[in-house]
């Protein structure tokens, strides 16, 4: 099946508006990658451009390995499917289904055999003589799917596909279009802003913000190694704690990460103290999930942080409890960048390239290497800018059973697992040893 392949593709529009942003990107034989990322950021442009009704402005477009970007729409074996995805009213299901069949010329019989053979897969086949008004959402649904697979397309193109569903008929068919296009074998881009749906669906997701492309990877990648504080932010739920922190090495025994009324230390033997000591005398920031978080005994010792819960909100397999730490939070701006900033963004973010590739291409050097690291003059940093990321008394998230017999007010001990922390520097992107 078709392989895709963007290279540094930009789309601005006549506007000025610039909605993808020097995006590089592969999707490989048969798999499902998914595009994440709020509205606006540019998910939508970048699939038009892959289907050709879109050109790029720089940059190339490549399928099965051959430039693309004059190759019309009709040429690029590409099926695509929306949101609102329109059905002609007046035709049957099977008249839809089999209406792409019709087009290029195929005799009844060999359509209606194909018809058939879609619709029960997709498990639509005792309705092919009904009118879509007399069909379900879902139903609906799998009849323009059936249309886009019938003509076997190399390539398939959704955007928000399910957005129109509601929630529990959003989650049974995303597990059946899934299910269904790896079946099929077939490469798929699929656009979405929900989190759940791409953590659940993709083969690797692809995180967009504000046209830039911030992280790609596998599911579990992208979720258990954010590449930046945005992608971080942006998957899981509860959100991730993001606290600030400043940074105090012990040499030889600990790096300390204070959090403002309390601090946890990590170890110096753990790897990633290395990386986390050169911000020496420095704010970070520090990411924990839930999942991290467990409430124990008041005298526990270890990695213990103690709060007071501020309040509590239930949900019904479980209840999560806010606690106050003495803590600050970042809080990272969903609504993003104006152009004229992303642009002052990227141009900062090319400058500082180089270090970030020295960074990158360091060896597990001895922990007294010296990284040269732009000045806080020139940095943009996520800490001290209130436009960009604001800040505020922190909320921890943490997991309880469901309705506990408490309230808030209540104090609360937490032990942190602390090879579950992430860590940020203040531009937002990922401190690691191993960086992706
Ligand atoms: N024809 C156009 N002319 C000018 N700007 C456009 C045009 N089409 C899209 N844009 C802008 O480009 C940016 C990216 O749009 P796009 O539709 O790709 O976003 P999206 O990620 O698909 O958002 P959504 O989730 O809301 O569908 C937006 O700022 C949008 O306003
Ligand atoms: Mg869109």
């Amino acid at each position: 099946m078709t392989t895709v392949a963007l290279k540094d593709v930009t789309k601005v529009f006549p506007d000025g508006t610039v909605a993808v942003d020097n995006v590089s990107l592969d999707v490989a034989d048969g798999e499902f990658m998914v595009l994440l990322g709020p509205s606006g950021c540019g998910k939508s442009t970048v699939l038009r451009m892959v289907a050709g009704l879109e050109d790029p402005s720089s940059g190339a477009i490549m399928l099965d390995g051959q430039l693309a970007n004059q190759l019309p729409p009709r040429d690029r074996r590409i099926a695509m499917v929306f949101q609102d995805f329109a059905l002609y009213p007046h035709m049957t299901v099977g008249e839809n289904i089999g209406f792409p069949l019709r087009l290029s010329g195929i005799e009844p019989e060999p359509r209606a055999e194909r018809v058939a053979d879609v619709a029960s897969a997709l498990g639509i086949g005792d309705v092919l003589g009904r009118k879509p008004s007399q069909l379900s959402g879902g139903q609906r649904q799998r009849v323009a799917m059936g249309r886009a697979i019938v003509r076997r397309p190399g390539l398939f193109l959704m955007d928000e596909p399910l957005s129109n569903l509601d929630s529990g008929l959003r989650a049974e068919l995303r597990a059946e279009i899934s299910g269904l296009v790896r079946e099929l074998g077939v490469s798929t881009v699929y656009v979405t802003h929900d989190q759940a749906e791409a953590l659940t669906m993709a083969d690797r997701v692809a995180i967009m913000r504000k046209g830039v492309l911030q992280d790609v990877g596998t599911p579990t990648q992208v979720y258990g190694k954010p590449a930046t504080l945005y992608v971080a932010a942006f998957l899981g739920s509860p959100r991730m704690n993001l606290l600030e922190a400043s940074v105090y090495v012990h040499l030889d025994r600990y790096v300390q990460l204070n959090l403002g009324e309390q601090s946890l230390y990590l170890k110096w033997d753990d790897i990633r103290a290395r990386a986390v000591s050169h911000f020496h005398g420095e704010r970070i920031v520090i990411g924990v999930r839930a999942e991290a978080l467990t409430p124990v005994a008041p005298d526990t010792p270890g990695d213990v942080l103690q709060g007071r819960i501020r309040y509590l909100e239930h949900h019904g397999h479980e209840s999560l409890a806010f606690v106050d730490i003495g803590a600050t939070a970042v809080v990272v701006d969903e609504i993003g960048r104006s152009a004229a900033e992303a642009e002052e963004h990227g141009s900062r973010l090319r400058r500082f390239g180089h270090v970030i590739n020295r960074m990158k291409g360091r060896s597990n050097g001895a922990a007294t290497s010296v990284v040269e690291r732009p000045s806080h003059r020139e940095r943009e940093s996520v800490l001290s800018d209130p436009g960009r990321h604001h800040r505020r008394a922190a909320e921890l998230a943490v997991r309880l059973a469901p309705y506990p017999q408490i309230a808030s007010g209540h104090p609360l001990s937490i032990a942190v697992r602390m090879d579950a922390l992430h860590f940020f520097d203040e531009r937002g992107d990922r401190i690691d040893v191993g960086w992706r």
